[in-house]
C-alpha cells in the first residue's frame, strides 16, 4: 500500500506541524511585536475565509498526514469564527491547539473545548499589572490570569505559558513566574525575544539568553535534565523542578537554535504558506484557490514551497536580515 506524501523538504526535514494564523490583529501591543499604535491591519478581502482556512487544514491533515494544528495570530480569539473553525477542523484527527494572550478565553475556553480543541499556549511575560501595562500598553493582566484559570478549568491541559524575558523589563520575573506555574499546575516555557517586532527594535544585548535564564532559575529552584526523547522535534530544553514531576521549559531559539530537527510549516492569515518564521519567500495558496485550483494544485503547490524551505534562519549571524512582515501577521 502506498503511504501519503509527506511535506517533505530538500533537507529530508518532514512537516507535521502546522501553524495557522487566523488573524494578524491583537487586542495588546507587547512591545516584542508591535508598536503602541498598532499597525496597518490586513483588509478582511485578503483575509482567508473560514471555508478557505477549513480547506487548507483538511488538505494538510488529510493529504499530508498533518498531525499537529495550531491556530496562532495575532491573536487568534479575535476571529469570530474561531469555535466554528476548531469544530469544523476536530473530525480529521490531528490535535488541535491555539497560542493566545488569554484575553477571551474566560468566555471562550469551554466552547473551544467543547468544539474539539486540546490545548492552550498562553502568554504571561509578568505578574505585575504595573509591568503589564508597560509591556502590553493594555491593562488587562487580570483578563488573561482569567483566562488562564478557565483554560484549566474547561481541561484544556496541560496549560502551557509562554514567557519572553526583556532585560531591565521583567527580567527579575523568572522565578516569580515559575513559582506561579507550579502552583497552578501550568507548564512554564521561556522562550528568548526573537528580531519578529515591527519596529525593529531587537537587539542581541537585550536579549535574555537561554543561559542566563537557566542560571536565574537555578539560584532558585533545582533544575535536572528532562529525558531527552521528551525534547524530540520540541523548541523547548525541558528541566524536571526539584526533581519532578514538575517541568520548566527553556526555548533558545536564537542561541540554541533548533531549526535542524524542524517539523513546521506555517499558513499566514493572507493564505501564504511559509516555512519559517523568518523565511523571505511565501507561496500563495489564497489566489491560487480563489481562481479555482483543485485539491490536487493547492497540494502541489504547498509541497514545492516546503521543498524550499532554507536549513535555519541564522539569527546569530552578522549578515541576518529580520523578514518583511511582523510575526502579528505570519503567525507564532
Ligand atoms: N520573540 C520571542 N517570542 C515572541 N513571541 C511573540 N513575539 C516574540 C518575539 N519577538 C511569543 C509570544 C507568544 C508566542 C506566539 O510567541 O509571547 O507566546
Ligand atoms: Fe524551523 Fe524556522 Fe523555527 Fe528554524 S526558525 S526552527 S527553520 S520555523
Amino acid at each position: 500500500m502506498e503511504g501519503l506524501p509527506v511535506l517533505v523538504d530538500s533537507f529530508g526535514r518532514v512537516a507535521t506541524d502546522l501553524r495557522v494564523s487566523l488573524t494578524d490583529r491583537c487586542n495588546l501591543r507587547c512591545t516584542y511585536c508591535m508598536p503602541p499604535e498598532g499597525l496597518d491591519w490586513l483588509p478582511k478581502p485578503e483575509l482567508l475565509t473560514a471555508d478557505e482556512i477549513v480547506r487548507l487544514v483538511r488538505i494538510g491533515v488529510e493529504r499530508f498526514g498533518i498531525t499537529e494544528v495550531r491556530y496562532t495570530g495575532g491573536e487568534p480569539l479575535l476571529r469570530r469564527e474561531i469555535v466554528d473553525i476548531v469544530a469544523r477542523t476536530s473530525s480529521l484527527g490531528a490535535e488541535l491547539s491555539l497560542t493566545t494572550n488569554g484575553i477571551g478565553l474566560a468566555r471562550l475556553a469551554a466552547p473551544l473545548a467543547e468544539a474539539g480543541l486540546h490545548r492552550v499556549n498562553v502568554s504571561l511575560d509578568t505578574l505585575d499589572r504595573d509591568i503589564f501595562i508597560k509591556l502590553a500598553h493594555r491593562d488587562r493582566l487580570k483578563d488573561v490570569l482569567d483566562g488562564l484559570a478557565a483554560a484549566d478549568q474547561a481541561g484544556l491541559t496541560p496549560v502551557k505559558v509562554n514567557a519572553v524575558l526583556m532585560r531591565g523589563i521583567n527580567d527579575h520575573e523568572a522565578v516569580p513566574l515559575l513559582r506561579f506555574c507550579l502552583e497552578q499546575g501550568y507548564e512554564l516555557r521561556f522562550i528568548e525575544q526573537m528580531p519578529l517586532d515591527a519596529q525593529h527594535g531587537w537587539s542581541r544585548a537585550n536579549m535574555i539568553t537561554a543561559d542566563e535564564m537557566l542560571a536565574a532559575l537555578r539560584a532558585e529552584f533545582d533544575l535536572t535534565d528532562a529525558d531527552p526523547r521528551e525534547r524530540g522535534s520540541a523548541p523547548a530544553e525541558l528541566f524536571l523542578v526539584g526533581g519532578g514531576p514538575a517541568k520548566v521549559g527553556v526555548i533558545g531559539s536564537v542561541t540554541r537554535p533548533f531549526c535542524g530537527a524542524c517539523d513546521r510549516v506555517r499558513l499566514t492569515a493572507d493564505g501564504q504558506v511559509r516555512n519559517c518564521l523568518f523565511a523571505t519567500e511565501e507561496s500563495d495558496l489564497r489566489s491560487a484557490m480563489r481562481a479555482g485550483a483543485s485539491d490536487d494544485t493547492l497540494a502541489a503547490q504547498w509541497l514545492a514551497a516546503v521543498q524550499t524551505k532554507k536549513p535555519g534562519h541564522g539569527i546569530d549571524d552578522p549578515t541576518f536580515l529580520q523578514p518583511a512582515r511582523p510575526m502579528s501577521a505570519i503567525g507564532g
